[in-house]
């Protein structure tokens, strides 16, 4: 691993170089996500031994939204097994947008991956909780044992999402009634809801990616938080369908798993050594922040880091 120096410069040459690129529009179906400043940008670096490294507006906490489904994933697989999350939910990418319904009518209903909206709502069903507080409290908990107990949910975010979720309600039945749904299907959406709904900064966010990097060891913490068997799934998962339409494209042009979420978030992770995050609210048709990957990307091809 290049010394962490050189590291801070790459960094802070990423969000030189892309950190005001124009194109891509806020998410805007999420009210609150509507009103965020477009301008806001970061891109931070946490490696597996736990230095960190940050540029831009790495303070500023903004939605997780879907990238909070690897950490649902996680708990799902602690808690049942990775057979189990593969026979019950799935593995495979859809080929279609997160939260589509032709993706469920291709294939029997069966969600495929956990990292769309339906596999996310399977995997907060298939955790094990006995109420929905439970259920809530242990995926919550689960993100900050990942991430950083700072890691909170946002009451306004949750109230806008919430009452716009008829969607994503709608995808939860139509699971229910073909047997992938493993708890009451709202209280599954309602705690899906609820975990997209909080709020992080791009360090805490690079902290659970380098968790998954250091084989589930939190590098800040010390915790050993999840099976190390676990970590190569989850990030499997990411490969798959972790850019949605454009993970084919990701893994073409960056060569590790990767992660995005509609409040701007980027997560991508180099196996063993670090894990970049990236942050700036405009998103790409796909729903991938456009500066994000930009700034993700590069930080990934100046260190040298390519998979494939
Ligand atoms: O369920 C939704 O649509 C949002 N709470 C999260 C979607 C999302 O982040 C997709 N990512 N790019």
């Amino acid at each position: 691993m290049p010394d962490i120096d050189k590291i801070q410069s790459v960094v802070d040459s990423a969000y030189a170089q892309f950190s005001k690129t124009p194109g891509g529009a806020n998410a805007d179906y999420i009210p609150f996500l509507a009103n965020i400043p477009s301008n806001l940008a970061a891109v931070a670096v946490v490696t597996a031994k736990g230095q960190s490294v940050a540029a831009g507006d790495a303070q500023y906490r903004f939605a997780i939204e879907s990238i909070s489904k690897v950490c649902t994933l996680a708990l799902a697989l602690e808690d049942m097994g990775r057979q189990a999350v593969q026979e019950k939910i799935g593995a495979s990418p859809t080929g279609l947008p997160f939260n589509s319904v032709m993706a469920l009518e291709l294939h029997g209903d069966k969600p495929l991956s956990p990292l769309v909206n339906a596999g996310a709502m399977a995997s907060a069903s298939f955790v094990k909780a006995g109420s929905v507080e439970e259920r809530w409290q242990r995926i919550l908990g689960m993100q900050r044992r990942l991430g950083s107990k700072e890691i909170a949910m946002s009451d306004e975010l949750n109230q806008s999402e919430q009452t716009t979720n008829f969607h994503n309600r709608g995808i939860a039945w139509l699971l229910y009634s073909a047997g992938y749904m493993y708890c009451d299907p709202m209280e599954a959406c309602d705690v899906y809801t609820r975990q997209c709904s909080t709020l992080l900064n791009t360090v805490e966010l690079a902290t659970i990616g380098a968790t998954i990097a250091a084989r589930g060891r939190n590098p800040i913490t010390g915790e050993q938080v999840l099976k190390p068997e676990n970590c190569p799934c989850i990030m499997a998962e990411m490969t798959m369908e972790g850019m949605y339409d454009s993970s084919g494209d990701w893994a073409y042009n960056v060569g590790l798993p990767g992660k995005s979420g509609v409040g701007g978030g980027i997560l991508t992770i180099v196996p063993g050594v670090m894990a970049i995050a990236a942050f700036s609210p405009p998103l790409d048709k796909v729903g991938n922040s456009v500066r994000g990957q930009k700034m993700a990307a590069f930080v990934a091809q100046e260190l040298g880091y390519n998979l494939y």
